[in-house]
């Protein structure tokens, strides 16, 4: 079973750590963190679960120890500040670029056959980042972000609806900013029927307002972001790539002319498997879903602009 390494034993590091040990996706799974003892000690508090949790997941805290992350098939990049409330991903670039790109660049040399997972923020700069610095194939970068976003317009279209999340389908492409995002409301469905024929505008609208501010929402309450969805929807995406699934998931990928975009990573739907994003689905979006996915495009490519500085 392959060996999965997770960077930055934060809140969101930490919950996608405990899915990936629960749902046993790998029989090794290193947590490593800059903070000494911190992935140490949340380590070992799952490792206590796991006769409780009936999971046989070997999970390693490290302080900064990259040797230990050797030869993972897939890394997880969570390292960096989270938001605080009343601030947008984007604002976050100025220290996290730097510690992203050091992460990448310290576990690439450890795992160079590693597909990379991005969870940073600002996630499509931050992946934009890894794919230039890592100089790895763009199929072995994904971002995650799309996952989240989608799981959380599932959870708002459900409560419109009254039904179980589980039944609901549905994705939000573009990028994963509180303005950028694009709740795809065409293609979301209630077990096969459009859930426009069965919600109101209005209930349709703020099924769409509330996802894209779903992070800022929690932010507020929390007064930090977000962890249980953004921890488990990263360790689905995981889970896609070590089980070799060949599932359809919207993630931040570097688009080469597919959706009339190049030259940058954002979130459209992709099959996920063994070799990272293998295949971009494309959604056929009409005029106005285009309009917005290249507004949405620019906006991240204004952030990507400012790595140069
Ligand atoms: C969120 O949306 C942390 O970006 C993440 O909650």
């Amino acid at each position: 079973m392959s060996k999965i390494t997770i960077v930055g034993a934060g809140n969101v590091g930490a919950t996608c750590a405990n899915v990936i040990a629960q749902k046993e996706l790998s029989s090794e799974l290193v947590l490593l963190d800059v903070k000494e003892g911190v992935a140490e000690g949340k380590a070992m508090d799952m490792m206590q679960t796991a006769a409780v949790c009936e999971f046989d997941t070997r999970i390693k805290g490290v302080t900064s120890d990259y040797a230990a992350t050797a030869n993972s098939s897939v890394v997880v990049v969570t390292s960096g500040i989270p938001r605080k409330p009343g601030m947008t991903r984007e604002e976050l670039i100025g220290t996290n670029a730097g510690i992203v790109k050091s992460v990448v660049e310290n576990a690439l040399k450890h795992s160079p056959g590693a597909v990379f997972v991005i969870i940073s923020n600002p996630m499509d700069t931050m992946t934009y980042l890894a794919l230039k610095v890592s100089g790895l194939p763009k199929n072995r970068i994904i971002g995650m972000g799309g996952i989240l976003d989608s799981s959380r317009f599932k959870y708002y279209l459900s409560r419109a609806l009254g039904v179980p999340a589980s039944d609901i389908e549905g994705c939000v492409i573009g990028g994963h900013g509180d303005t950028t995002m694009i709740p795809a409301t065409r293609f979301a469905t209630y077990n096969g029927i459009p859930v426009s024929s069965l919600l109101s505008r209005e209930a349709l609208d703020k099924a769409v307002a509330d996802t894209m501010v779903g992070g800022a929402t929690l932010t507020k309450l929390l007064g930090t972001s977000a962890w249980y969805a953004p921890g488990a929807a990263g360790a689905l995406l995981v889970e896609a790539i070590v089980r070799d699934q060949k599932k359809v998931y919207p993630c931040c990928v570097a688009l080469d002319g597919e959706y009339g975009q190049k030259d940058i990573c954002i979130g459209v739907p992709a099959v996920i498997g063994s070799t990272g994003w293998e295949k971009i689905i494309d959604l056929h979006l009409n005029a106005e879903e285009q309009a917005a996915f290249n507004k949405s495009a620019d906006a991240v490519r204004s952030t990507n602009s400012v790595l140069g500085n």
